[in-house]
């Protein structure tokens, strides 16, 4: 089946195609349009002409597009979630639960369209600023560039596109290589929807050729990114003025205190470290536990994790299935080779078949090694003891990332002072650090990235404050 690029409102052929294959089964899917120089131009001038229309479109009018969109998805579930298990190869009952939230994040931008609010400036307050009434408003940025990756193939995209037409914007979408499929449904939902043509563009191709023409085009106002640190560099550098957003990598962490009860502990551990593979960039890689509790929360983790099924992202009962590329299971293997040579024990796991890497346990990891300090993206936690909470805060803060962590206590003096000096994007105080719903503000710090998304904070980031003083002297 052959795939179109999406531009001004037609589905447009291209000269090449490349073919798309499942991760789990090697299955081809489709066969992808893969966009030219000439295609993400003409994409970017559709992008371009089309902001005008919806700088003048009420709001009411882009709220009822994107809840039109919501309902179409719903209608929709099943067959979006088997694509997403098929091209991402996540597992259908997680796929099903990422449709639920892209749902819920188009629903929050159709609200989020009507409460556009500025504020009125007392000018008064600074001498010279008298007899004069002053506001501002919030205009369109204009043309938003987004970049989105495969782990959440829907809702990061929905991330985007969401509170970019709810601000009266246009995009031209880049999506992830591996997962273009959920892109372009949602292509023919926003067209069913009512989105004028021209509005939302999507070209899938090379990342590399077609990221970097979007980033230095100066049609494109905005960029908003989330993938790896190094490529957010690059477009940090490449972006000249344009404003951009940034959502890159974690390596997150959770404290676990000496009193707390450990069996729902272990149960959200298991599910933040291994759910869709460990491929989420909230998921949990580090556990940092008090050394009373140490002993049993291994063993109960070890239990408790025995209990996931690996398989195929189609089967019902599948709670663990292959990493995107064969090249990451080798990535993974290699940095938990080094990890056992430098003195961890593996506990579990330490194993792949075919591209489905054994979800892994590993303890007493040195903090210098890749499976602790770098982001695994992989089915891969690390657990060390400590003695203390406050050697616990150093250890996660000693990480060149900062999204979002989690501390386990009963003693709320131990969680205020730990909401202060944890140095990430988010704190979970009783919970791990991969919990995300869709209209909180949702980013990090240090090489997590820049600014933040969760829909009415993503909106900020998509618009322009403009100032307007009346003179009444
Ligand atoms: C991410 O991987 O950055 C997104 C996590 C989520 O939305 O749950």
């Amino acid at each position: 089946m052959k795939k179109q690029l999406f531009i001004n409102g037609e589905w447009k052929t291209t000269e090449e195609y490349s073919s798309l294959y499942s991760p789990f089964s090697g299955e081809l899917l489709a066969d992808v349009g893969y966009g030219s120089r000439e295609d993400i131009n003409n994409a970017i001038e559709a992008a371009y002409e089309a902001r005008k229309v919806m700088a003048e479109m009420p709001s009411h009018e882009r709220a009822s597009i994107l809840e039109n969109v919501a309902n179409l998805l719903k209608e929709q579930r099943e067959q979006a979630a088997i694509l997403i298990a098929k091209e991402a190869g996540k597992p259908l009952k997680t796929a099903r639960a990422e449709v639920d939230r892209t749902v819920t994040t188009y629903k929050f931008a159709a609200e989020e369209a009507k409460r556009i609010y500025g504020e009125t400036v007392p000018m008064d307050a600074a001498p010279g600023g008298e007899g004069r009434i002053a506001y501002t408003v919030n205009e369109p940025i204009g043309v938003v560039g987004a970049i989105t990756p495969f782990n959440f193939p829907m809702n990061l995209v929905a991330h985007k596109i969401g509170p970019a037409i709810a601000a009266g914007n246009t995009v031209v979408l880049k999506p992830a290589g591996q997962t273009p499929l959920s892109s372009l449904l949602l292509a023919e939902l926003f067209e069913k929807a009512g989105l004028p043509a021209g509005a939302l563009n999507v070209v899938t191709g090379s990342g590399a050729v077609l990221g970097d023409l979007l980033v230095e085009d100066d049609r494109v106002k905005k960029i908003s990114f989330t993938g790896s640190p190094e490529v957010g560099k690059r477009i940090r550098k490449k972006a000249g003025l344009k404003k951009v957003t940034l959502e890159l990598g974690s390596n997150s962490a959770v404290i676990i205190d000496k009193d707390v009860d450990l069996e729902k502990v272990v149960s959200r551990c298991v599910s933040g470290a291994f759910s869709f593979q460990g491929q989420v960039c909230i998921s949990l890689q580090r556990i940092y536990v008090h050394e009373q509790q140490y002993e049993s929360f291994v063993s109960e983790l070890v239990k408790a994790t025995l209990k996931l099924k690996l398989g195929d992202p189609l089967d019902e009962a599948t709670d663990v299935s292959a990493l995107i590329h064969p090249k990451d299971v080798e990535r993974a293997l290699n940095w938990i080779d080094e990890a056992k040579q430098q003195g961890a024990t593996v506990e579990l796991g330490g194993k792949a078949e075919g591209n489905i890497l054994h979800p892994t346990i590993l303890t007493e990891v040195d903090s210098r090694l890749k499976v602790s300090c770098e982001e695994a993206f992989a089915p891969i936690v690390i657990v060390n003891k400590i003695s203390s909470i406050s050697e616990g805060i150093n250890c996660v803060n000693d990480s060149s990332y900062g999204l979002q962590a989690g501390i386990y206590t009963n003693d709320i003096h131990t969680a205020l002072d730990a909401t202060q000096k944890l140095h990430v994007g988010g704190v979970m105080v009783n919970d791990i650090p991969t919990f995300r719903v869709d209209h909180m503000p949702y980013g990090g710090v240090k090489e997590s990235g820049v600014g933040r998304e969760g829909v009415k904070y993503a909106m900020k980031e998509m618009m322009e404050q403009k100032l307007v003083v009346f003179n009444r002297n």
